[in-house]
C-alpha cells in the first residue's frame, strides 16, 4: 500500500503557490517578505494580510501566501514599507533555558521571546530565524538572520561551518579518548567528521565540528565515555562569542560574509 503523505494540504498548496511564483519571476510570498524587510514578524503579518490591512499595488491583498516581488507597491494599513531587504545577522548569547523552537508546551520560554525582549523597536519588525539549535541547556552563540538563505548556509551540512563548543564532562578523558574524536566516532547515524578536540582542563574539552547532527556533541562524548555535564558554543566560523549572556549585537557585513563565509549574490543564485 502506497505511503500516506505526510506533507499537510496547505503546505503542498502554498510550495506550488511560490514554485509558480518564483516561475514568474516574482521573489515571495507576501507574509515571509514583509517579515523579512522589517515590517512585521511573519504571525503578525499573517494576521494583518487575513483582516485585508495590506495592499499590493492597490489591490488589497488577503491571502498570506500570495507572491510578490520588492518592485511592488505594499501598503499596511495605507502606509508604504519597502520589501526590499539586505541580509542581517544578528548574535544572541543563549542562556540555560529557553528552547530554539518556535512552539513552547512545556512554557519554559524560547529564544525568540528572549531576543525579542531585548531588540530596540526597529528591529522588532523582522521575523528572526534562528540559525541552527543549540539544546535548552545549552548556553553560547546563537546566530539570528532575517534571511532564509543564510540559514541555510549556516545549517547545509556542505557548508562544513565549524562551530567550537566548550564541554565539562564527567571524567577525565584521556589522549586516547580525544584522540577518537577527533578520528571520528561512530554513532547511530554514521562515523563523524573529523573534528578538533583538545583538554582545557582534566574535566573541559574543547570540541569543534563541522557538522551539526542533533546532539552530537553530547552524543560523542558520551560515546568515548565522558557524558556532557555542561555545554557552551562560543564560536561559529571565525565569530566569536562577545556579548554577555542574554545579549546581543548585529554582525557586521565583513564579519558575516569573511568570518562566516556569506556570500548572498551567489547564493541566492543557489536558492530555489
Ligand atoms: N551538540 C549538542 O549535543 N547539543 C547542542 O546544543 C549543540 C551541539
Amino acid at each position: 500500500m502506497a505511503r500516506k503523505s505526510r506533507t499537510p494540504k496547505w503546505l503542498e498548496a502554498a510550495r506550488k503557490r511560490d514554485a509558480e511564483a518564483m516561475a514568474q519571476g516574482r521573489s515571495d510570498w507576501l507574509m515571509r517578505a514583509l517579515g523579512r524587510a522589517g515590517v512585521m514578524p511573519r504571525a503578525e503579518a499573517e494576521a494583518a494580510i487575513r483582516a485585508g490591512r495590506v495592499e499590493v499595488d492597490g489591490q488589497v491583498v488577503t491571502e498570506p501566501f500570495a507572491p510578490v516581488s520588492a518592485t511592488q507597491t505594499v501598503r499596511v494599513d495605507g502606509r508604504e514599507h519597502s520589501l526590499t531587504a539586505s541580509t542581517r545577522v544578528l548574535m544572541f548569547h543563549k542562556p540555560a533555558g529557553p528552547v530554539v523552537h518556535g512552539t513552547d508546551p512545556e512554557g519554559v520560554g524560547t529564544v525568540f521571546e528572549r531576543l525579542r525582549a531585548v531588540l530596540p523597536e526597529p528591529l522588532r519588525g523582522y521575523e528572526w530565524l534562528a540559525v541552527g539549535r543549540l539544546d535548552r541547556d545549552t548556553t553560547g552563540l546563537l546566530l539570528f538572520t532575517n534571511d532564509e538563505r543564510f540559514v541555510r548556509h549556516g545549517t547545509a551540512p556542505q557548508t562544513h561551518l565549524p562551530k567550537r563548543y566548550v564541554a565539562q564532562v564527567e571524567g577525565q578523558p584521556n589522549a586516547s579518548a580525544l584522540q577518537r574524536l577527533r578520528d571520528g566516532v561512530e554513532l547511530e547515524d554514521g562515523l563523524t567528521r573529523p573534528a578538533r578536540a583538545e583538554s582545557r582542563a582534566s574535566d573541559v574539552v574543547e570540541l569543534t565540528l563541522t557538522e551539526g547532527r542533533h546532539h552530537q556533541v553530547k552524543r560523542m562524548l558520551a560515546a568515548v565515555g565522558h557524558p556532557v555535564l555542561t555545554l557552551h558554543r562560543e564560536a561559529v566560523g571565525d565569530v566569536v562569542l562577545d556579548v554577555a549572556e542574554g545579549g546581543w549585537r548585529e554582525l557586521q557585513e565583513v564579519e558575516v560574509s569573511k568570518a562566516l563565509g556569506f556570500r548572498s549574490e551567489r547564493e541566492s543564485d543557489e536558492a530555489p
